[in-house]
């Protein structure tokens, strides 16, 4: 079954550890956590600090960060530290790459790489031997609650068929625009074995329904 994902972007800050519960307890997997650096993408979110006081809080959840910086690399060590059980990075960054999926890996944490819409899905088939989880973005990153681009749907399924050629099964992970009944079967029709929402679980009135609805 599908792994379903909540964006932490969505979430109400004013009782964050509350609201990560609410989701978890109406049956979501893990938890997305969405750093943005104001450079790699043009939006701030929420770093280090905010990690740690969640994971301490959270402590059996499972943390899925997705590092949307420059320079990632720089900063592996202290997202695992802080709680990371996932760390992400995106394909587009100038840091080295497999560097930086040593580096995650040495701090025992799974590695992920992520996609912008513009990007090629053969950009990350170098990689995929090394890769816990694909994020194939179906916006561009930097805001939650945007519309869905097709595209993904396409890279999803690049992914699955270069994935059984390989002989390796990473998550394949979509984020953004991702919402139940529409967008959702669409991805894991084309092969999504994990969905990122923000809006559409954390917004729902009940997030319990909304979980039931993007696991189909
Ligand atoms: C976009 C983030 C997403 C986003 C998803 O920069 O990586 O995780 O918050 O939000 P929704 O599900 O609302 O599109
Ligand atoms: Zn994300």
């Amino acid at each position: 079954m599908v792994l379903v994902c909540p964006s932490v972007l969505s979430a109400d800050f004013t009782c964050l550890g509350e609201d990560c519960a609410r989701v978890l307890n109406a049956g979501a997997d893990m938890i997305h956590f969405d750093v943005m650096d104001g450079h790699f993408v043009d939006n701030l979110s929420f770093g280090l600090p905010v990690l740690e006081t969640l994971h301490h809080a959270l402590p059996q959840a499972v943390m899925d960060v997705h590092l949307m910086i420059s320079h990632p690399l720089r900063f592996v060590h202290r997202f695992a530290a802080a709680g990371a059980d996932y760390i992400t990075v995106h394909v587009e960054t100038t840091d080295n790459l497999s560097a930086t999926l040593a580096a995650i890996h040495g701090c025992g944490c799974k590695r992920g790489m992520a996609l912008n819409p513009d990007t090629p899905v053969e950009a990350v088939f170098p990689y995929l031997d090394q890769l816990e989880l694909v994020l194939v973005m179906g916006v561009v990153p930097g805001h939650g609650g945007q519309p869905f681009d097709p595209r993904a749907l396409d890279k999803l399924r690049a992914l699955r068929a270069e994935c059984a050629r390989r002989g390796v099964s990473p998550i394949l992970s979509v984020d953004g625009g991702v919402k139940p009944g529409t967008t959702a079967p669409q991805c894991t029709e084309a092969g999504a074995t994990a969905l990122v929402a923000g809006s559409a679980v954390f917004g729902a009135k009940d997030a319990s329904a909304a979980v039931r609805q993007l696991k189909g």
